[in-house]
């Protein structure tokens, strides 16, 4: 059994018991390969939770890099209620159910995928780990997942998808150079991305005071290729793009950033092939309401003709769970990924991954839902 993986059943079977512990949930548990090899220096057995790796993570990142990834916008009041209205959210178990055996497997344009969680875009991976990118793909994959590759990647797609052995997405920031965009999105589909997520929550960035404070800017020796020259943008990103990048490419099309049911009746008038709701991370609007809040009113709106994700705050597998009752398909995590990456590089990300995973197969499991398509929002306590 693999190292990371063994960990955690360690980490479990002293809490409660191997007894207790569903086969299929072990057998899932030991699955997979890991990335971490005999001899590799770093020690991962002490993170228990994602909470862990973002406390280890300050000590071990640039104090710019560190307010890179952990800071939001302004008064970062949407970073907190990204976490307190998961928190709030209490679940309601039903028992005597059986759960020896959990399907979390979920299917996301043909592509089926162990557990319902990805790696959200995330910028710069070279300032958090020399690894960069390559780290994160090989976690992703080692952990049997999808990594959305941001448009501020370090590494080229190119390199990433020689090492990722599961699909890689990308994350597409359009810019005023509508041809450089359209090349961007036609090389992401040559080098074998299997979808393209576009952004629409950043027309402007936000205000992020604790970024100005460190006064941050990438190091000279890290760049990132696909956001070159990168002037004030002068050409808004409007519907009419959206129609036209699905022009461009045969790959699906998802829009990204999304908090409002009527923009997700939009999108799907425009033909996007999903949706993802996101307030990113608190780092633009602050003030913007917690995504879990904003998603059952788009969940209804979008009454399942696509699928639809969600990120933002996703730390525990009851998130996960919570998430999957209140509507989405699947969801991503961003941050956790970052300080997973400092800590351990691809081992880093890869424990990330199969942390959340294994929680959110003890949640299916305590609250009685043996499969992805029997939660819904009877798991959610009602007063
Ligand atoms: C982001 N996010 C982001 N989104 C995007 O579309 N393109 C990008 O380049 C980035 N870059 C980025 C950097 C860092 C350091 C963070 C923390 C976030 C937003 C990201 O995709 C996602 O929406 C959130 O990170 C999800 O919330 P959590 O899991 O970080 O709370």
């Amino acid at each position: 059994m693999e190292q990371s993986r063994r960990n955690l059943l360690k980490s479990f079977t002293a809490l409660a018991g191997a007894s207790l512990l569903p086969s299929e949930v072990q057998s899932q548990i030991k699955a997979g390969s890991s990335v971490l090899k005999k001899g590799d220096p770093i020690d991962l057995s002490e993170f228990i939770n994602l909470y862990d790796f973002e406390k280890s993570a300050e000590s071990k990142m640039t104090k710019m890099a560190f307010e890179y990834v952990a800071s939001g916008a302004a008064d970062e009041f949407t970073v907190k209620w990204n976490r307190q209205a998961l928190d709030t959210i209490k679940l309601n178990p039903t028992v005597l159910t059986d759960v020896t055996k959990l399907d979390t497997k979920v299917s996301l344009f043909g592509h089926q995928l162990s557990h319902p969680i990805l790696v959200a875009p995330t910028a710069f991976h070279k300032i958090m780990h020399p690894d960069g990118e390559l780290a994160t793909a090989r976690g992703a994959s080692a952990a049997s997942t999808i990594y959305v590759v941001s448009s501020f990647t370090t590494t080229r797609i190119e390199e990433i998808s020689k090492v990722a052995t599961h699909p890689l997405w990308f994350q597409l920031y359009v810019r005023d150079d509508r041809a450089f965009t359209k090349d961007v999105v036609q090389k992401a589909e040559a080098q074998g991305c299997k979808a393209i997520c576009v952004t629409v929550d950043t027309p402007v960035g936000g205000a992020r005071n604790r970024q100005q404070r460190v006064k941050f800017k990438l190091p000279d020796n890290v760049n990132a290729p696909y956001m070159v020259s990168l002037g004030p943008q002068k050409n808004p990103l409007t519907w009419k793009d959206i129609e036209w990048l699905q022009t461009c490419t045969k790959i699906p099309l998802l829009v990204k950033g999304i908090l409002n049911p009527d923009d997700a009746e939009k999108a799907i008038q425009s033909g996007v092939s999903g949706i993802i709701v996101s307030n990113h991370s608190g780092r633009n609007l602050d003030t913007v309401p917690a995504t879990i809040e904003a998603l059952p009113r788009i969940a209804a709106k979008v009454n399942k003709r696509v699928p639809l994700l969600m990120d933002g705050g996703i730390r525990r597998g009851t998130d996960v769970l919570k998430a999957i009752a209140l509507g989405a398909n699947a969801v991503l995590v961003g941050k956790p990924i970052c300080f997973g990456l400092a800590c351990g590089g691809a081992a880093g990300v890869e424990k990330v991954l199969s942390i959340l995973q294994y929680e959110f197969e003890l949640a299916m499991a305590l609250t009685g839902k043996s499969s992805i398509a029997s939660i819904d929002s009877s798991v959610i306590w009602k007063q």
